[in-house]
């Protein structure tokens, strides 16, 4: 066969061979068989030595312009394929927006979280400001500052967890304070939030974490009367109008004088009768408090001769079980989220 021949029969032949190539991998195939180093056409080129010398350079011609009548062929049909299983693929691929959505669960906020809040927002709109410690504290601010020596009952080993000698897991919020009074100079008013840690069998009542808010005020002729007006106006804030306080003599190292304080009984409004929560007395005991101990003062560097203040302490984990009327403090510890849930926030 002559190569002008051969010529004609590959244009038809690929030209054919095109209709029918449904896939680009195919296609590709068809396209090296013809274009490629070893396809048809760079033979045909190279058998032009076959051929008289003066036709060549007509034929070389006709060569080239066939090649590239296919290539521009070929490359017709790759975009044809490609537009073809690039439509394909996206309706294999297509998203219906209309499906329902997986709801996406959001967690809300402990209870503890939502009282620890409450109060400190309370004692922050009253000019008080959150100041924060390490859990993992040194004897000497959990105790020693606070006027609880060596042998204090409340350091026994039964009592407190030791991380060694010198390191314990603090047993009250209370070291803010005597951070905060070793830091900055009267007047000082900060609330201490955060979790405290104390050996004990797990009850109803008793975990071994905690949380608690302590209160510190000083600065000059600070008195009882003060520690009294602002507990009494934190009790309304918290629970309405109507509550009082009722302050009992009471005894704590680093305050003196003392005293434990009662709010009027949420459940009963201070009624008393049958009522389980006050146990019938109308009152139910929520803090610790007290004129800090000058001698914690002077411990703390500041000049007891001239500066007073008080202190508090309350439970936050007893509040929030009061405010919602939690019978066992254990749920807060549990996670369980039937019980969480009902919480909201
Ligand atoms: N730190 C005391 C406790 O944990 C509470 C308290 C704080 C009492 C401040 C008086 C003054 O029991």
């Amino acid at each position: 066969m002559s190569v002008w021949d051969e010529l004609n029969q590959i244009r038809t032949q690929v030209m054919e061979e095109l209709g029918h190539v449904h896939d680009s991998q195919a296609l590709d195939k068809l396209r090296v068989s013809v274009l490629g180093k070893k396809g048809r056409m760079t033979g045909l080129l190279r058998g032009m030595s076959s051929v008289p010398p003066e036709q060549r350079p007509e034929l070389g011609k006709l060569i080239n312009q066939a090649a590239e009548a296919l290539e521009r062929a070929i490359y017709e049909r790759v975009r044809e394929l490609t537009a073809i299983e690039t439509g394909d693929r996206l309706a294999r691929e297509e998203v219906d927006v209309t499906m329902p959505g997986k709801p996406v669960k959001l967690g809300g906020i402990h209870p503890v979280s939502i009282t620890a809040s409450l109060l400190t927002d309370i004692f922050v709109s009253m000019g008080f400001e959150v100041v924060e410690g390490p859990e993992i504290e040194l004897d000497h601010y959990n105790f020693e500052l606070l006027n609880m020596p060596r042998n204090h009952p409340a350091r026994d080993a039964q009592d407190t967890f030791y991380i060694d000698e010198n390191i314990v897991l603090r047993t009250h919020t209370s070291p803010v304070q005597a951070r905060a009074m070793l830091r900055g100079k009267p007047p000082i008013r900060i609330v201490c939030p955060g979790r405290v840690y104390r050996v004990d069998e797990v009850d109803a009542t008793h975990t071994p974490v905690f949380h608690q808010m302590e209160g510190l005020l000083v600065d000059e002729g600070i008195a009882m009367s003060d520690l009294k007006g602002t507990l009494d106006l934190f009790a309304r804030r918290l629970f309405g109008e109507g509550v009082t306080t009722r302050f009992r003599p009471a005894f704590f190292p680093f305050t003196e004088p003392s005293a434990e304080v009662d709010l009027t009984c949420v459940a009963c409004k201070g009624v008393g009768g049958g009522c389980r929560v006050c146990k019938g007395t109308g009152w139910i005991e929520v803090l610790g408090a007290g004129m800090v101990n000058p001698k914690v003062l002077d411990m703390c560097g500041i000049n007891s001769a001239r500066y007073s203040g008080f202190a508090f302490g309350m439970g936050i984990d007893r509040l929030t079980n009061l405010k919602y009327g939690i019978t066992d403090g254990r749920y807060e510890f549990e996670n369980d989220l039937r019980f969480l849930r009902q919480f909201g926030g």
